[in-house]
């Protein structure tokens, strides 16, 4: 697929937000441009027509905006991997880091059933410590991780390779460095 310059455009930069130093690439005005938003999740269902994919796991909050809009195109369920705290069944957890903070991430322990072939979505990926932990929370349930898809690489940040080291392909629609 070509590189999207429009979908990338529709990205907003906003400097030192929430810490100093940050560059915080910011969905929300991707997300209120229909054309834009459409196109993103397009992108997103592509290379996943015609497979079987039974789940998508989408991270708190904005995982689960792309994530379910994913999900309704792959006729797939969707996955909520939610900050601690929110979720009312036993679950299982861990803790991750991310560019600017630490927390715990849980999930629904029969969430997902063992060996069901799970993708992924996220709007970001950057250090990868989220998706690092969503993937070690998934396969703690016995899922298969097919693949994960982000919108936005920081690849600096080195989130994509950490994730293909733990064999999980990735894709994504843009860069920025
Ligand atoms: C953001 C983003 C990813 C994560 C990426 O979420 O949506 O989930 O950071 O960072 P990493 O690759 O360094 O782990 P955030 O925790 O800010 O939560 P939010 O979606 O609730 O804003
Ligand atoms: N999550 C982690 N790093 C981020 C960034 N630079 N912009 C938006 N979300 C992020």
């Amino acid at each position: 697929m070509t590189f999207d310059h429009d979908l990338k455009a529709s990205v907003r930069t906003i400097p030192d937000y929430p810490k100093p130093g940050i560059m915080f690439r910011d969905i929300t005005t991707l997300l209120a441009d229909a054309r834009a938003f459409r196109r993103a999740v397009d992108q997103l269902v592509h290379p996943w027509a015609g497979n079987k994919i039974d789940k998508v796991a989408g991270m708190e909050a904005r995982g689960f905006i792309l994530g379910g809009a994913v999900a309704h195109q792959l006729s797939a369920g969707f996955v909520p991997i939610r900050k601690k705290g929110k979720l009312p069944h036993t679950t299982v957890r861990i803790a991750y880091s991310l560019e600017y903070g630490i927390d715990e991430m849980e999930m629904h322990v029969d969430a997902v059933a063992p060996g069901e072939r799970v993708i992924l979505v996220d709007d970001l990926i950057a250090t990868g410590g989220t998706a690092e932990g969503a993937v070690k929370l998934l396969r703690q349930i016995g899922a298969n991780v097919i693949a994960a898809c982000f919108i936005i690489d920081l690849p600096e940040l080195g989130g994509a390779a950490k994730l293909r080291a733990m064999d999980v392909p990735v894709r994504t629609l843009m860069t920025f460095e």
